[in-house]
């Protein structure tokens, strides 16, 4: 409609070209002023009149085009009021397809995303939660946009911390209390090894040896190792079912471990590297930056050094458009001095394909508990009780709902996902029980609700579909206001992925379901008048879809009932 409006202007003055013309429309403050408006301040100056008399010739040689219902100058702008019919007809054939939002801006690209990705042998974190929830956003969002992705969980499966685990493992652990708790167990003994090492630093040694035999191959060290991988994996496993998060890759630290020899290859040959105490670094100095650690003094690699094999090994692999890193603030450093190191040897494509997507922290309200004050907070027990705690709300408001498990844990994990996209990323995330489960705030029970509410009332009247509508009966502000709102959502999504922000698509989704619940106030669905009642449907039918959809791009699923 903008675009008519466009043209209509551009016919009635040619002074201007459209490019112009579209710069200098704006959009009126109050909706009493039409739903654009056109300055006419900068047409004086060409044509040397006052803007009020051009805005009054412009009004009356454009007055009866269809596409309007009225023209008016208002003093040096001309208001225009779209003819609602055309308007409404317009917005519908837009948002009712069954593709809607879909976009192709990535056709035939990939994007690697790199999210997760938690330490073997430590249990997950709030941490490590929000680099799966954005990174799972984010996922949605680029393949909504057309984009082929790779998710890749970049295990932190390699390092010197596996020295001491065996060490830890030979002396205090044992077979079966490992099988029977876990990661909870391995983490017993790793902090049982630092208490120890304290006090006798040949333990240190003796891990460094471990980890040489890794790197060198050992077998007995090599099982050791493989059999606390899979122990973690087991319990990343069943997080991630909780979540409904998947991967394309699990290839982590320790799939890189004879990809490293290389890079460090090529960046002797390029001149970069340089000998410092018996390491090798990268100097970053002229760039502001510590050095890039490249191999320590015994040879061995490092976190650096597998993440720029990584980093060689994706883009031969998957040819990547971009590839993208989704970790907390505080590897902000690391990041630019793996990017820059990959820079420097030439790969112009550095500056701009690779990307660090950080995030803030999270604490518990009042600031008592943050990830890195050494008070952690475990992503299961977390979702758990989150789920716990529905599951009394609904014993206590609807205890005879259907699949009573299946919606407390839609709307358990929900409420904890919205909560965690819907600000910006890098700002913390609160956690306060009572705000995440209100029903009635911003929260992901208060949209699941409003989704809930559009499925009952189309249960109510039986009618699922409804295809052609009598347009004259859709001219009230509630249901434009709505139909409009939904109408921004391919922007919305190409919004969220330039700015790689899942909160904007959260944001939407809020404000589909506030305006819906307005729409739904307003206007009795189930009335006597067939056609007003199959044209308020289509417009819940239309609502319910897009909540769906925007809830989808954030991970969170719908119960059709609560
Ligand atoms: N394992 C790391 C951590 O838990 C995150 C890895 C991020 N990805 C990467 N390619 N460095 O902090």
């Amino acid at each position: 409609m903008k675009n008519t409006i466009i043209n209509l202007i551009h016919q009635g003055v040619n002074e201007l070209d459209i490019e112009t013309i579209e710069g200098l429309l704006e959009i009126p403050p109050k909706e009493d002023m039409g739903d654009f408006a056109f300055p006419c301040f900068q047409l004086a100056k060409i044509l040397k009149k006052a803007p009020n008399m051009i805005a009054a010739d412009i009004a009356e040689k454009i007055g009866d085009a269809k596409e309007v219902s009225k023209v008016v100058a208002m003093g040096p702008y001309v208001n225009f009021y779209l003819n609602k019919e055309i308007y409404v007809n317009n917005l519908l054939e837009q948002v009712s397809s069954n593709t809607f939002g879909d976009l192709e801006v990535g056709k035939g690209k990939t994007i690697c995303i790199d999210y997760s990705s938690p330490n073997v042998a430590k249990k997950f974190h709030v941490g490590h939660l929000r680099t799966t929830l954005i990174g799972n956003s984010l996922y949605h969002i680029f393949e909504k946009m057309g984009y082929k992705v790779e998710r890749i969980n970049h295990l932190g499966d390699w390092g010197t911390q596996f020295g001491k685990l065996i060490v830890a493992y030979k002396k205090w652990g044992s077979r079966e209390a490992v099988e029977e708790n876990g990661i909870a167990e391995l983490m017993k003994i790793y902090v049982k090894f630092h208490e120890e090492a304290e006090k006798d630093d040949t333990l240190n040694d003796e891990a460094r040896a471990w980890f040489l035999k890794m790197e060198q191959g050992n077998e007995e060290a090599l099982e050791i190792w493989e059999w606390f991988k899979e122990i973690s994996l087991i319990e990343y496993h069943r997080i991630y079912d909780i979540l409904g998060v998947g991967f394309d890759s699990f290839a982590g630290e320790s799939f890189y471990r004879d990809k490293t020899g290389a890079v460090v290859e090529e960046l002797t040959q390029k001149g970069l590297l340089v000998e410092s105490d018996g390491a090798n670094i990268v100097p970053l100095d002229d760039y502001d930056m510590a050095p890039c650690l490249i191999t320590k003094k015994d040879g061995s690699s490092i976190y650096a050094t597998r993440d720029l094999a990584a980093i060689f090994y994706r883009k031969n692999t998957y040819n990547f458009d971009k590839c993208i890193y989704v970790t907390g603030l505080e590897q902000k450093l690391h990041f630019a001095q793996v990017f820059k190191v990959v820079e420097l040897m030439g790969y112009e494509w550095a500056k701009e394909n690779l990307i660090h997507v950080p995030y803030g922290l999270v604490s518990l309200e009042g600031g008592k508990l943050s990830t890195r004050s050494g008070n952690i907070i475990y992503a299961e027990d977390i979702l758990n009780e989150s789920v716990n705690k529905i599951k009394e709300v609904i014993e206590e408001k609807n205890p005879d709902i259907k699949d009573k498990d299946d919606v407390a844990h839609k709307v358990g994990i929900g409420a904890i996902i919205f909560n965690d996209l819907y600000n910006q990323r890098i700002k913390d995330v609160i956690f306060n029980w009572d705000k995440i489960h209100s029903f009635d705030g911003e929260t992901g029970p208060y949209v699941q609700y409003t989704y809930a509410r559009a499925a009952s009332v189309l249960r109510k009247t039986g009618i699922n579909q409804v295809e052609d509508i009598d347009i004259s009966c859709i001219t009230d502000e509630a249901s434009l206001t709505l139909l409009k709102d939904i109408a921004r959502f391919p922007s919305v999504i190409e919004n969220a992925a330039n700015r790689l922000e899942p909160s904007v698509v959260a944001r939407f989704v809020m404000s589909v379901a506030q305006n819906f619940n307005h729409f739904y106030h307003e206007n009795q669905c189930n009335v006597e008048d067939e056609k007003l009642k199959l044209a308020r449907i289509k417009i819940v039918i239309i609502a319910k879809n897009t909540i769906k959809e925007g809830l989808r791009l954030l991970g969170i699923q719908c119960p059709e009932q609560m």
